[in-house]
């Protein structure tokens, strides 16, 4: 069982400079509590007591090719001695572009920035523009970034939540404007008909709706049989645009992002996390005719934008995804759907009844009944969460780390060797969480 009293002393000492210790919000509720890390490579994380873990938080999702990618870090060295940020522009980002082009159905043009959170915004602004319309739709239990006019209904107390058919937008921070939720309207996710309904009462005030395409930040959640073709066809009944955050599903699902994989074509999406390599930066792309309204009357600017640490990342992990023709998405569904069937497995080994959901690349764990969760309410009533929590928990004292809200990612370092042992913490851990 590991020792943590080095980590347990840096947060004594961060807590007095780093409110909660930490400089996210989310990292603040990481059972048993906010880790301290020294080093990373491939799979394997290590903390600053010296333990050593299988990854699958890989940095909540962006280091689908591991951490310290030898192609990647060399090409950052090698482009980073010639400049940082001239403030102007570089050849990378006209390569960096011509790639997503090439690679993602709806974009025929980029712009780049360095969180998922801000080109939201910028995706949310061009929306209102084109269309001249207020509202924006959002799904319950979708995350879109921390503003404030999207951390709404993300993971919302039901008994302020509303009724399911026409769910209230619940804030999620302290602070936050009140002028936003009248701009925005809830509703569950993977349910076509509230859709249709609602666009038949309001749909010309609608200027896009925004989804992930996958729900991955509740429950891996693939979206229903016609469920997004269904959103494609409301959206081009009524004017509104189609916006998919596809932060994480973006080069993880595969190199045409979601957009591709389910076969539907949105007016804009935003990419960021598996494009990077491990490194911050953020891209918007989509149709020509929206996209060339930032370069009138739109204003989307960031100091950092298209930085060439960010540019010379980007162009190398998207290399590294390209070779062999996507050999490394092979892989990872290969090993992946081992370590599912495994989890599988074992839970029903154990008689703990289990579901484990989702693709090979990103999947979902929870301990539930239910054969399948299909929207925000059903995790948020069948799943044990406090359960998951002792389970994350007995995973990190065996070596293996996972993420506190049920989500594991895969990268292309990790070996069948190391899915070998982490199925032998899973068996162990589920013995330790099955007794009450
Ligand atoms: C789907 C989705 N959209 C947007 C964001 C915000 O991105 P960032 O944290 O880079 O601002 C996230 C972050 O996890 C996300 O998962």
């Amino acid at each position: 069982m590991p020792d943590w009293t080095r980590s347990r002393q840096l947060l004594d000492r961060a807590r007095r400079v780093l409110p909660a210790g930490v400089t996210s919000n989310v990292r603040a509720a990481e059972r048993p509590f906010p880790l301290f890390f020294a080093r990373a490579e491939g799979a394997i994380l290590t903390d600053v007591d010296g333990n050593a873990y299988i990854d699958y938080v890989l940095g909540q999702g962006p280091l689908i090719l591991g951490h310290s990618h030898p192609a990647v870090l060399a090409a950052v060295e090698r482009a980073m001695r010639r400049g940082q940020l001239f403030a102007g522009q570089h050849e990378l980002e006209i390569e960096v572009a011509e790639t997503l082009t090439r690679l993602i159905p709806c974009a025929e043009m980029c712009r780049f920035g360095v969180s998922g959170s801000e080109l939201v915004q910028a995706a949310l602004r061009l929306a209102r523009a084109v269309t001249g319309r207020p509202l924006i739709l959002r799904f319950e239990g979708h995350y879109h970034g921390w503003f404030d006019n999207v951390l709404l209904s993300v993971a919302p107390p039901l008994d302020r939540a509303g009724p399911r058919e026409r769910p209230r937008p619940v804030p999620g921070s302290a602070g936050q404007a009140a002028s936003v939720l009248a701009d925005t309207l809830v509703l569950p996710w993977n349910d076509l008909k509230l859709v249709d309904a609602l666009f038949a009462e309001r749909g010309h005030a609608i200027a896009a709706i925004l989804t992930e395409p996958m729900m991955c930040n509740t429950g891996a959640i693939p979206p229903a049989p016609g469920f997004l073709e269904g959103l494609r066809r409301i959206c081009d009944q009524y004017g509104a645009l189609l916006i998919m955050d596809e932060v994480i599903t973006g080069f993880r699902l595969g190199l045409s992002g979601a957009q591709g994989r389910f076969g539907v074509t949105p007016d804009l999406a935003v990419l960021a996390k598996a494009m990077g390599g491990g490194f911050a930066v953020a891209a918007l792309v989509g149709r020509r005719a929206v996209m060339e309204r930032l370069a009138r009357d739109v204003n989307h600017s960031g100091t950092f934008n298209g930085n060439v640490i960010a540019m010379a990342a980007a162009a190398a992990a998207l290399a590294e995804l390209e070779r062999d023709d996507g050999a490394v998405y092979r892989q990872i569904e290969a090993l992946g759907t081992m370590l599912m069937d495994g989890i599988r497995a074992l839970a029903q080994r154990h008689d703990l009844p289990t579901l484990v959901q989702g693709f090979p690349a990103a999947f979902h764990v929870a301990f539930t009944d239910l054969s399948a969760i299909r929207d925000y309410r059903e995790y948020a009533q069948h799943c044990d969460t406090e359960r998951y929590g002792r389970f994350k928990v007995a995973l990190l004292r065996r070596g293996v780390r996972v993420l506190d809200r049920g989500i594991w990612y895969l990268s292309a370092a990790h070996t069948p060797e190391q899915i070998t042992r982490t199925l032998e913490a899973v068996d162990a851990a589920f013995a330790e969480v099955r007794a009450p």
